[in-house]
């Protein structure tokens, strides 16, 4: 039963070309340095102890390597991995058969876990710190409970939105990573690794030029990296520059801050048809045409880093740089100003 909650997680499957980039170590794995250095003293430290690791959580915007650590975490440790997320356990019976089905020492990854219902998540509490699992079998007079001793195992839970986990759920992990968006000098080195993976002949200053307008974001820049390189196949001698990838953007009416038409769009309403806001993200998603938690998981975050927008009480409002970059005249007074 339990099986069919083993898969790589909801979202679409990965492509092979997403697999074969994903880094298979630390070693590989570039950037967050400082989450990497705490992952890596607690696989040190557990191993010293033959201890089984902590739970850990992971938390972030999309595509910043939630996945990615989780396997590599489990690697190091030399633990096999189960995968699956919290959409995907609809009832206790799930819950228990993965559960149960753990060997010591195990990782479970669980993706996306702020979506975990809530009576599920009353099972885990027990689970991950006691090691054990509360079953209630039966209703009404006859109901009972019966206990499962579980085998030690490590929980590692990922989540975009760490503000929507519950506060018993998330002391119950030893460490809370918060994975944040990459700088251009990373990325570059990420893109350089991926383009000497996928063979692709690229000099340092297209990286950077893909680098700069990837959103901080290595799922990003991975896929402009390969839109690039079919430009460059097409339109140049194959080989990437700053000049093709220039050039490759534009054609995908990429930014050079790496804005794309959803998030100009973003902005262009929030000044026109809400007069720089505050505006709450439901009416913006109405406007805009887009589900209001991929604006609030995907858009924002990385509007309010660059300094676009910002976060009020009353909603979002959009800074000044927001009508420079569309355009727009700032109005007198206009609530960013204020701010
Ligand atoms: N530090 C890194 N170095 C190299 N490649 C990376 C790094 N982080 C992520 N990647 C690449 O970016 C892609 C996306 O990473 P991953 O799937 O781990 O993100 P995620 O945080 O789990 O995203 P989501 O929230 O959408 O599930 C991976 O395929 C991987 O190849
Ligand atoms: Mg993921």
């Amino acid at each position: 039963m339990a099986d069919n909650f083993y898969q790589e997680t909801t979202e679409a499957p990965e492509t092979p070309f997403d697999l074969s980039l994903r880094p298979p170590g630390f070693e590989e794995f570039h950037g967050q340095e400082k989450v990497k250095e705490r992952l890596m003293l607690m696989v040190e430290a557990a191993r010293q102890r033959q201890d089984v690791l902590e739970h850990i959580l992971l938390s972030g915007p999309p595509g910043l390597g939630k996945t990615t650590l989780a396997n590599i975490i489990a690697a190091a440790a030399g633990s096999s991995i189960h995968t699956t997320s919290g959409p995907q356990i609809e009832k206790a019976g799930n819950l228990a058969g993965i559960l149960t089905n753990l060997q010591k020492g195990d990782v479970l990854f669980i993706d996306e876990i702020h979506r975990l219902h809530p009576a599920i998540e009353e099972y885990l509490y027990p689970a991950m710190e006691d090691y054990r699992l509360d079953i209630i079998i039966d209703s009404g007079p006859s109901a009972r409970s019966i206990q499962l001793n579980l085998p030690k195992f490590t929980l590692v839970g990922a989540t975009t939105r760490a503000g929507m986990l519950t506060s018993p759920l998330r002391s119950r992990f030893g460490l809370v990573n918060r994975l944040d968006y990459y700088d251009t000098e990373e990325l570059s080195v990420i893109i350089l690794r991926s383009a000497s993976l996928l063979e692709i002949s690229i000099d340092e200053g297209g990286a950077r030029e893909i680098a700069s307008r990837s959103r901080g974001t290595p799922r990003v820049a991975n896929n402009l990296l390969r839109w690039v390189r079919d430009y460059a196949q097409v339109r140049a001698d194959g080989a990437i520059t700053s000049e093709t990838a220039v050039k490759a953007l534009a054609m995908i009416e990429i930014d050079e801050d790496g804005l794309d038409e959803m998030d100009k769009r973003i902005l262009e309403t929030m000044i026109y048809k809400f007069n720089g806001g505050p505006v709450g993200v439901s009416s913006l998603a109405v406007a805009v045409g887009e589900d209001p938690s991929s604006i609030e998981e995907v858009n924002e975050p990385f509007l309010i880093m660059q300094g676009f927008l910002t976060r009020t009480p009353r909603g979002r409002v959009a800074m000044p740089s927001a009508y420079a970059k569309i355009g727009a005249p700032l109005p007198k007074g206009a609530q960013g100003e204020l701010l």
